[in-house]
């Protein structure tokens, strides 16, 4: 579909935006009112924006009743924020202070929760939280006035906290410790957990030769999918003639394709094919080695 704002409800918008822009780190921020209430709710318009100075940036939207949110109004009224982050074993407590409570409601004793002091700031953070964020806030910027608009809270970390338990033995945080949610559209989460996480090196410092410069065999191959083609792309140089003559007389490469004569079509399949199994296996030279018979046997 098209989506054109301006002829959409914002309801309507809304709903594709955070369909399609996620998952979405959770806020769970703490504040205090000026009167002295404790105040605490979720915010997925959120996310880091630099690391010196270190900067948060959330975003409370004006309701359609008009009224701003608690967060809004105790970060502009007092300049301090805790953003404590949310994983999975405190999602339901997070969800239930989302609950549009009147001002005087603490949030941390509706849900459950434990205040614990902050160093630098008042706000309290949330003691059973993985990690939280000590924040002063630096502006805020409106993006409009009517139902849906945004209000930008851009924060400077002052003081952090995180658990010990989610570092493993290098002193690196192991994601699978952390166990991080992210909010996705309608109902829906998602939990950083299991088969969802993976790795993914960054290409090297060589940069790769890039989709432009592969074979246009390999690059048109009704087998491999962008993914795999853009492992391959991220090598910066083929291998050559020798390797790919000598990978040739490998016992694996000789016993996949004695049954196949050199004109034959499925010979192109069985090779792309096997070559997939090597980029499963991260083995992407291989991967190169196998794809490239193909010209060898070929040759005129
Ligand atoms: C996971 C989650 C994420 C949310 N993200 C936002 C958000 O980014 N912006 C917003 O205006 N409301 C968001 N909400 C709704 C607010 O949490 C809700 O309006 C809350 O009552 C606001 O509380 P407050 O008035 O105490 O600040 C979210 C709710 C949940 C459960």
């Amino acid at each position: 579909m098209d989506v054109k704002p301006e002829l959409l409800k914002v309801p309507e918008l809304h709903a594709l935006l955070l369909g399609t822009i996620g998952p979405r780190p959770i806020a769970w921020a703490s504040t205090v009112s000026e009167d002295g209430v404790v105040n605490l709710a979720p915010y997925s318009f959120f996310n880091v924006f630099g690391t010196h100075p270190p900067t948060l940036i959330l975003s409370p939207a004006l309701p359609r009743d008009g009224q701003r949110k608690h967060t809004l109004i105790n970060a502009e009224a007092t300049g301090e924020i805790v953003i404590n982050i949310v994983n999975f074993e405190l999602v339901e407590q997070m969800s239930l202070s989302s609950t549009a409570y009147s001002e005087e409601v603490n949030e941390f004793i509706k849900s459950g929760l434990t205040e614990k002091a902050s160093v630098q700031v008042k706000p309290p953070r949330v003691a059973e939280a993985i990690a939280a964020y000590e924040c002063k806030v630096k502006e805020i910027v409106p993006l409009g006035s009517a139902a849906g608009a945004g209000n930008l809270i851009i924060c400077e970390i002052v003081q952090g906290y995180i658990s010990d338990e989610i570092f493993d033995d290098s002193g690196n945080i192991d994601p699978f410790k952390a166990d991080l949610v992210g909010r996705m559209g309608g109902d829906w989460y998602c939990r950083a957990q299991g088969d969802s996480l993976f790795t993914l090196p960054k290409p090297g410092t060589l940069h790769g030769m890039g989709f432009d410069q592969l074979p246009k065999f390999i690059r048109k191959s009704k087998w491999l999918t962008g993914n795999e083609l853009a492992r391959l792309a991220n090598q910066n140089e083929l291998p050559d003639a020798d390797e790919i003559a000598k990978f040739c007389e490998r016992d694996e490469i000789q016993g996949s394709l004695k049954d196949f004569s050199d004109k034959s079509a499925r010979l192109e399949e069985k090779i792309h094919k096997l070559a997939k199994e090597y980029l499963k296996k991260n083995k992407t030279k291989e991967a190169w080695l196998t794809l490239l018979q193909l010209t060898n046997i070929r040759k005129p």
